[in-house]
């Protein structure tokens, strides 16, 4: 896999012709947009097909937590828009996560396309008080769940990867190695997090907040990969 395709960038805004822009510029070095509660709740389900056009991945990260039924039927309509990554909060538990998949999987079929990877959202990045044991229950709820991967720190990929090495480790938090860590307190570095086991790193403020964002990004790639001078 291209690093790129290993990237996602967080494009938490309440405009989608400000995301738009912002993708735009960050395509280079980032292959997956992940649209969050602000991008979806100001543009909609539109949000998905303008991205899916501009070339991206798409991660729909809105953290669904509710009755099963209510997930499956509304990972139904999720399912036909074109995603590659749905986040569903395996606090819920296994029952409800697998309504969501399941809800995924019929949407996805109906429309004639490929399901997107679901995410057990583990634990917050930015909670640092959450017990330790809690991140294998979640972990656990996500693999009977049928989720395809889950969302967590970068400190919890290894435990996370030893009670199910198959799932997809998707790391939020990630910070340059100079920088603000703004709300994430268990924040990495992007090389770190890979070191971990990482397959797919989240990134928003410390580029889409910089003041040149396409400047921000490549010294971000650059720390992971560096060009070879010679
Ligand atoms: O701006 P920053 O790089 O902190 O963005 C992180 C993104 O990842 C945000 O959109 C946030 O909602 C999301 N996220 C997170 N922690 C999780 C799951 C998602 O920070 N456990």
């Amino acid at each position: 896999m291209e690093l790129r395709d290993r990237l996602a960038i967080a494009l938490d805004f309440d405009d989608l012709v400000e995301a738009q822009r912002m993708a735009r510029q960050l395509k280079p070095w980032f292959g997956v947009a992940k649209v969050g509660l602000e991008l979806y709740a100001a543009a909609g389900p539109e949000t998905v097909a303008s991205l899916v056009d501009e070339g991206f991945q798409v991660f729909l990260d809105l953290k669904l937590h509710d009755i099963p039924t209510t997930v499956r039927r509304a990972a139904r309509v999720i399912g036909a828009l074109g995603a590659s990554y749905l986040t569903l909060h395996a606090q819920s538990g296994a029952v409800m996560l697998r309504a969501g998949v399941d809800g995924l999987h019929d949407g996805a079929d109906a429309a004639g396309l490929p399901a997107p990877v679901a995410l057990g959202v583990t634990i917050l990045t930015s909670d640092a008080d959450a017990p330790p044991h809690i991140l294998g229950k979640r972990v656990s709820a996500s693999v009977e769940g049928g989720c395809g991967g889950i969302v967590c720190a970068a400190a919890d990929v290894r435990e996370a990867k030893q009670l199910a090495p198959r799932m997809l480790a998707v790391v939020p938090g990630i910070r340059p190695s100079q920088g603000d860590r703004h709300d994430q307190a268990r924040s990495a570095t992007p090389q770190q997090a890979l070191d971990l086991g990482a397959d797919l790193l989240v990134v928003g403020r410390p580029v889409t907040g910089a003041p040149d964002p396409a400047k921000a990004a490549a010294e971000l790639f650059e720390e992971i990969a560096p060009t070879d001078p010679s």
